[in-house]
């Protein structure tokens, strides 16, 4: 496909800070319009999980950029394989969100993975999630949202969770979390966590996650030319 054509794709930007609820959201809208998804936080989390394992030190670029060049990523369904080996579960643990925020603020890594996001881009169309999915990495998106919610309401979001999952769970501390990561997110010089003079606001604080859907899903289908999806509505 010639790079004229990708430009004819489709991509669904949802940027948006952590537990706001965006991948949910984005892989409910990309089922619903039979659209292909991309979890960046993965890649930024399988970066994370693999310099911890070998030891290096997250907050030096070149430590880390090294590390990169040399692993093996591959998204199998809904298995994320680092060398070979599933770590879908290792990458969502809490101190690997840290070690993602962290290799996140070096220019050079998000460089190193900028490609293969775009790669994600294939017909009938993309639903994109993550920090600069509309800034910087699809920056023609046909819609571009910011999905977020107030700090507490996504500790409790993330707290329910972990203990639905029967983990041990302390909300100070996640709240605690949550708010250290927004601020590394939005502050690092690199494509900071940003909304978009051309995005969509959708604060969901008081919305369940089928309302949050419907929200996203009525914005694009108001976009002239927009199909009304091929999946399962
Ligand atoms: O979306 P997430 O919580 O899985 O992302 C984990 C971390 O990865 C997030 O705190 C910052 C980083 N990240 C990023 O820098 N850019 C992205 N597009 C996605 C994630």
């Amino acid at each position: 496909m010639t790079d004229h054509n990708v430009h004819a794709i489709p991509v669904i930007a949802i940027d948006g800070p952590s537990a706001s609820g965006k991948g949910t959201v984005a892989q409910a809208i990309a089922h619903t319009l039979g659209f292909h998804y991309l979890d960046s936080g993965a890649l930024y989390r399988i970066a994370g999980l693999a310099v911890v394992r070998a030891g290096g030190n997250l907050e030096i670029e070149s430590d880390v950029l090294a590390i990169l060049l040399k692993i093996k990523i591959k998204f199998n369904d809904s298995q994320v394989l680092l060398d070979g080996a599933d770590v879908a579960e290792a990458i969502r643990a809490e101190t690997i969100s840290a070690a993602a925020s962290k290799v996140g603020a070096h220019a050079q890594v998000r460089h190193a993975l900028l490609q293969r996001q775009q790669n994600f881009r294939q017909p009938p169309g993309l639903v994109a999630d993550g920090r600069d999915m509309g800034s910087v990495v699809f920056p023609d998106s046909v819609l571009k949202i910011y999905l977020t919610a107030s700090a507490q309401a996504r500790a409790e979001r993330r707290y329910k969770q972990l203990i639905d999952k029967g983990f041990d769970a302390n909300i100070t501390a996640l709240l605690q979390d949550i708010m250290l990561r927004d601020q590394r997110d939005s502050e690092r010089a690199a494509a900071p966590l940003q909304k978009c003079p051309d995005a969509i606001e959708v604060d969901t604080t008081n919305l369940s996650v089928a309302q949050s859907i419907a929200q996203v899903l009525s914005y694009y289908r108001q976009i002239p030319g927009a199909g009304l999806g091929v999946g399962v509505d």
